[in-house]
Formats: structure tokens, sequence, C-alpha cells
């Protein structure tokens, strides 16, 4: 993991946002995602592997008041603390999700391109034993990952990509799909990337 972790710590002080593949403007799929799971404002939501991502900027926008962000790189999450107002109403977790204990309870687990960097069975089973543990029941999870078409890696590390079933199928039976898209992410530099993203309620 430490290889890991310097990658992703390299990757935050050595790029711009706009210089890294996954970068969006406006994470729109997320954030109608979001809106189909049908949570009131005061809903504890928690990106896990947020990196610099906007979707924190628009849930604010949107009213959101109990958002956690976590990512393993201190420099990302600063990143995004830096465009916010002080006192926005956000828990800032650097951490390694795999080790993380969530201190509260969520309606909402989101996670776009951080899931599909853990290979190993093994970890996979720890991400989701945690995110099982951290949602509330009638939670929903949104999993965004490269799809089965999509790209081998990403930032030289390689990844494990699904489809709504595969990705069903690891979840296991204590939740029901209930949405997945599949949708092609331009990266700044107007390549094509394919993702699929899962929306899943915890039965
Ligand atoms: C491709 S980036 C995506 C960032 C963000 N979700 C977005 O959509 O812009 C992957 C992010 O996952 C984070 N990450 C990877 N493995 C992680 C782990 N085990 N625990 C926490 N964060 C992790 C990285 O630091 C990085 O910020």
């Amino acid at each position: 993991m430490t290889r890991e972790l310097n990658r992703w710590e390299e990757v935050y002080q050595t790029k711009q946002d706009a210089e890294t593949s996954w970068f969006e403007e406006r994470p729109q799929i997320s954030l109608d995602l979001i809106a189909m799971a049908g949570v009131a404002s005061d809903a504890a939501i928690v990106d896990v592997g947020a990196g610099s991502s906007r979707l924190v900027d628009c849930l604010l926008d949107q009213g959101f008041s109990r958002i956690t962000t976590l990512d393993l790189s201190a420099t990302a999450l600063a990143k995004t603390r830096s465009r916010l107002p002080e006192d926005a109403p956000v828990e800032w977790v650097v951490a390694n999700v795999l080790n993380w204990q969530p201190s509260r309870l969520f309606s909402i687990w989101h996670d776009r391109a951080a899931f599909h960097f853990l290979t190993e069975a093994a970890d996979q089973d720890t991400y989701l034993r945690t995110m099982d543990l951290a949602l509330l029941p009638g939670g929903h999870t949104i999993i965004g990952t490269f799809a089965l078409d999509g790209p081998e890696s990403c930032s030289g590390l390689p990844v494990s990509r699904y489809d709504s079933a595969l990705l069903a199928g690891r979840l296991g039976q204590g939740y029901r799909l209930v949405k997945s898209v599949m949708h092609e992410h331009r990266t700044p530099w107007g390549s094509n990337q394919k993702f699929h993203f899962g929306l899943f309620r915890k039965i």
C-alpha cells in the first residue's frame, strides 16, 4: 500500500486537477444517481477515494450538510478544502479505506474510480465489509468503475473492471441494483474512457 500511497501523493503534488485523466468539471452522473437515491439534505454522504473531485462542492451547493470526503492523499483533500469556505460542513478523512473505521452511519456511500484499484479479492472483501458496516439499512451505494471494455489501468496501476452483473455479484444478496449506467468519460485531452456506475440499495 505504501507504493500506492506514494503514487497518489505524487500525482496530486505534481499535477493540476485538469491534468489528470479522471478530472470532470461537474460529476453529473454521480449527482444524478445521488438524486435518484432520494435522500434529504441532512443525509450523511461519504465520498470514498474523493481525490480533489468537485462532487463535494456540488453537494454543498445543493444544500447537503453532512458530507464526509475520504482519500489516501492529504494533498488531494487539501486542494478541495482550499476551494471551499472554511466552515463548510465537511468531515475530512485522510485514510486508506481498507483500514478506516467510520465514526458515523451513512445514507449514501459514493465511490468513483477508487474501488476498481482493489484487484485482490481479500481487499475487495475488506472494502465491502466496511461499506456494509457504514451504511444505514435502506442506504444506497454508488460505485463507478471502469467498464468491461474500459482501460485496464490508470495512473500506472492495474484495475478490476465491472458491469452491473459483476458488481451485483460482488456486493451480494444484501444489495439490490436500482440503476446501472454506462458512461463514456471524456478526459481533459479528449480521449474516451468507458465507465460503469451502479446504484444499489441496501436491503
Ligand atoms: C482515479 S482517482 C478518482 C478521484 C475522484 N473519485 C474523482 O472522481 O475525481 C482515485 C482516487 O482514489 C484514491 N484511493 C485509491 N485507493 C484508495 C484507498 N485504498 N483508500 C482511500 N483512497 C484511495 C486515490 O488517492 C485517488 O484520489
